[in-house]
């Protein structure tokens, strides 16, 4: 594979990005970025007390490692920091470094695309309804633990999902040569041989 050789996946929250981004960077041997977890270690620290710029300026990967980054406020704060352009401006080369390495790289996010890597061989943006996503994101916090109703999920994936479409910087949206891919009633198996294949032809061509 040629080096640079980059698949952005974007999309609302738990549309499915991370799943059809590991899945497609195991089949191809790519690297895998989740860029959501930078923003989630920002949100974490700034309910430490941390402020957000000097969270994104100090984050180091051990930061990422972290069960409770899942968390809806850790969400809701990862949202909060992500529209200050500041804390964007702090993490950009470290994406695109990430972008650029050997073997060729996936980045899942919500401006990977439009913003980080807008020469990317392969954009894909991932759908699915507010309802199925809130479902999908219930189902995962409930098997881990968390004590979280459904509606308390889709009220914040709600929320994040304007608050991240309508910040002026780097806003949630399919860039225009973007693939866009409605998981609303497609299994797991179906989106990743989707995505195997537009990434196959854009190999090939
Ligand atoms: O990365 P993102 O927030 O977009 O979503 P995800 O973490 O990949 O997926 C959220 C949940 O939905 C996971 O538990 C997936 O297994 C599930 N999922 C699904 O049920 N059907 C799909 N087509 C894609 C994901
Ligand atoms: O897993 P889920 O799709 O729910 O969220 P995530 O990908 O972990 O992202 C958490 C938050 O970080 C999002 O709601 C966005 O506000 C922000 N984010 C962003 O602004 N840009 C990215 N490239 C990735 C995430």
């Amino acid at each position: 594979m040629k080096d640079g050789f980059t698949v952005a996946i974007d999309g609302p929250a738990a549309a499915g990005k991370g799943t059809v981004s590991r899945a497609v960077a195991e089949h191809f041997g790519f690297a895998h970025l989740d860029t959501g977890l930078l923003y989630r270690a920002v949100g974490a620290k700034v309910l430490e007390g941390m402020t957000a710029e000097e969270a994104a300026l100090t984050l180091v990967a051990g930061d990422l490692d972290n069960d409770q980054l899942r968390t809806n406020a850790v969400a809701e704060a990862a949202s909060k920091a992500a529209a200050i352009p500041e804390v964007r401006a702090a993490l950009v080369d470290f994406q695109r470094s990430f972008a650029m390495r050997a073997g060729g790289a996936v980045l899942d996010g919500r401006d990977i695309g439009t913003v980080i890597c807008p020469d990317a061989q392969v954009k894909l943006f991932v759908t699915a309804t507010p309802e199925v996503r809130a479902e999908r994101r219930f189902a995962e916090l409930a098997a881990k633990g968390f004590d979280v109703t459904l509606a308390e999920v889709l009220a914040e994936v709600q929320a994040r999902d304007a608050r991240d479409s309508t910040r002026a910087e780097a806003p949630l949206k399919p860039a225009d040569d973007a693939v866009e891919m409605d998981t609303s009633t497609m299994d797991i198996a179906t989106a990743v041989a989707r995505a195997i294949e537009l990434i196959k032809s854009r190999i090939a061509e």
